[in-house]
């Protein structure tokens, strides 16, 4: 698994349920036809698993651009209809996968546990674990966000090595920002970044570590800037604004520094 430092900001396009493989190829086409954006960082797209084939092939001249598996279980192979491993995902061209997305928690019933697995397979596999965490607006009323991204945190990377943790990628993503156009402050992103950020460094042994933590939550062109600017976010999760291919390249574009 790679453990090179990502150049920030890192934008990643969650594509959910959405873009077959013909509409993926015509989103790359459209979306690499702007001119990129400079100093962009970096960028994963996670299209669904039979679209992964056609996107990575549509963005061969943008090599900079990784995709990523949207879930993934454990096991490496067998009699598990349905589902996707590590290593098929891998042989796809992914080089990351999302672990334990809310949808996977909330709507399927993934447990920590369940993600730990994943993560862990994602890692022996040399994926990068791209893990979830994030409350619901219950957990945030009851004043429990840092208790349950912190569980969340603990129990998605308890199984891999601290190399493998300071190859991971985080993403925090408040459940009640996900898809409903509330989006949390860049103030509530930096507060919930900085408790995640000091539970890795006692993971690790380092409070310098670099692993990056992205905030995802109803980003858009209008708002992607100042969620970027927001101290300690390292970069974004984007679902439905990233299905447009002018709009992704807009968010991208709030990525830029200055020369
Ligand atoms: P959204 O989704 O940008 O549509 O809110 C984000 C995500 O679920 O990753």
């Amino acid at each position: 698994m790679p453990s090179t430092p990502w150049p920030r900001p890192v934008l990643a396009a969650n594509w959910k349920m959405n873009l077959g493989p013909a509409e993926a190829r015509q989103f790359m086409a459209a979306y690499l036809a702007q001119p990129p954006a400079r100093h962009a960082g970096s960028m994963i797209i996670f299209p669904p698993a039979v679209s992964l084939v056609a996107a990575r092939d549509a963005a061969a001249a943008r090599p900079g651009i990784q995709f990523g598996a949207q879930n993934i279980y454990w096991e490496d192979k067998g009699a598990f209809t349905g589902e996707i491993s590590a290593p098929l995902a891998r042989a796809a061209g992914a080089t990351c996968v999302l672990v334990g997305h809310s949808e996977r928690r909330h709507v399927f019933g993934e447990t920590d546990e369940e993600t730990g697995r994943k993560c862990e397979a994602a890692a022996r596999t040399g994926l990068t674990p791209v893990l979830c965490v994030g409350e619901t607006l219950g957990q945030r009323e009851a004043g429990e966000t840092e208790t349950v991204v912190l569980r969340q945190l603990r129990a998605g990377l308890a199984r891999l090595t601290r190399e493998q943790v300071a190859g991971a990628l985080l993403a925090y993503e408040p459940v009640w920002a996900i898809g409903t156009g509330r989006t949390a402050t860049p103030a509530d992103a930096s507060t919930t970044h900085a408790a995640l950020r000091v539970a890795v460094g006692v993971i690790l042994g380092d409070p310098h570590h670099g692993v990056p933590i992205l905030y995802g939550g109803s980003v858009n062109p209008g708002n992607a800037a100042a969620l970027l600017a927001a101290p300690g976010v390292d970069g974004l999760l984007v679902g439905g604004a990233s299905l447009d291919p002018a709009s992704w390249a807009a968010i991208a574009a709030s990525g830029e520094r200055p020369d």
